[in-house]
């Protein structure tokens, strides 16, 4: 009885860690996302992708994450199948009134989710390792100083670190070259339906860490009535359940609202 009671706390206790982990990919994800916002022609967002996909650390990281991503839906739909399974139908009835929506539905939106970053991982993840991306090569006009863009260079001009130093005119030199993954993201969210499911996958992202952020830090021993179980209360409802999903909704939405008045 104690080795399947030390089993299941143990259980319980790596899906927090896990879950801790995947929290800490989306704000390191979101913020460099967000630099799809900046007014540049995407430059910014192509550094830092080029840089992503070239860095050795990061690439460690990549696997360690997509491992975090598998064992914390497979543990995690195991314990929901269980509690599930060993749950008495009186008790869920009377029990439903006391306990929060996100709560009571951490299974069907961590499944959501799942489901939502097996579709993102075909729409970018595929595409950037696999997909044949255009080139871009940002220039600045010697004269004014302003920045202009160029898209579907050659790769054949570029140096081996992909980046192009050569002047194409006497008026403009060419500071960059990188592939164009802002052009990938921004052709993604001409799609309505996609951009409709990137929102709805939000809203089951935001319900799933409503619950699962401050539930997590419980597991691993937080008492949620003193000051630092409030903290992480707040930080869980304001950062993971409001901030974070409104961030990464509000990329589909500004791509499609800008494709449609740019057509
Ligand atoms: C809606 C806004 C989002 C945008 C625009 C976005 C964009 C991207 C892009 C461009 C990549 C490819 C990076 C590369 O392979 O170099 C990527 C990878 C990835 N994204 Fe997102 N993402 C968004 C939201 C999310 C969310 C909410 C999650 C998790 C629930 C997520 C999980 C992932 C994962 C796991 C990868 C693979 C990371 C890796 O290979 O290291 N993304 N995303």
């Amino acid at each position: 009885m104690n080795t399947i009671l030390n089993y299941s706390i143990g259980r319980k206790i790596s899906l927090s860690l896990m879950g801790l982990f995947l929290c800490l990919f989306l704000i390191i994800h979101l913020i460099g996302n967000l630099k799809l916002f900046n007014n540049d022609l995407g430059l910014s967002f192509n550094q830092y992708s080029d840089f992503m996909s070239n860095n050795v650390f990061i690439k460690i990281s990549s696997w360690i994450l997509y491992f975090a991503i598998l064992y914390h839906t497979i543990i995690g739909g195991y314990i929901t199948y269980n509690n599930y399974k060993s749950r008495p139908i009186k008790y869920l009835i009377q029990k439903k009134n006391n306990i929060s929506i996100s709560s009571r539905n951490m299974g069907i939106a961590g499944s959501i989710i799942f489901i939502f970053i097996v579709v993102h991982m075909a729409n970018f993840w595929w595409k950037f390792k696999f997909g044949n991306i255009p080139y871009i090569q940002y220039v600045r006009d010697i004269q004014s100083g302003y920045l202009a863009s160029y898209e579907d260079v050659l790769p054949v001009l570029m140096n081996k670190n992909g980046h192009l130093i050569q002047n194409i005119s006497n008026n403009y030199e060419i500071i960059y070259t990188y592939k164009n993954s802002y052009r990938v993201v921004s052709e993604t969210f001409k799609n309505p339906f996609l951009v409709i499911f990137y929102g709805a996958s939000m809203i089951a992202m935001s319900l799933h860490l409503l619950h699962g952020f401050k539930s997590a830090f419980m597991t691993l021993g937080l008492k949620i009535n003193n000051l630092y179980g409030h903290i992480i209360h707040l930080i869980g409802w304001l950062f993971f359940g409001l901030l974070i999903p409104i961030g990464f909704a509000s990329i589909p939405i500004y791509f499609y609202i800008v494709n449609f008045f740019t057509k």
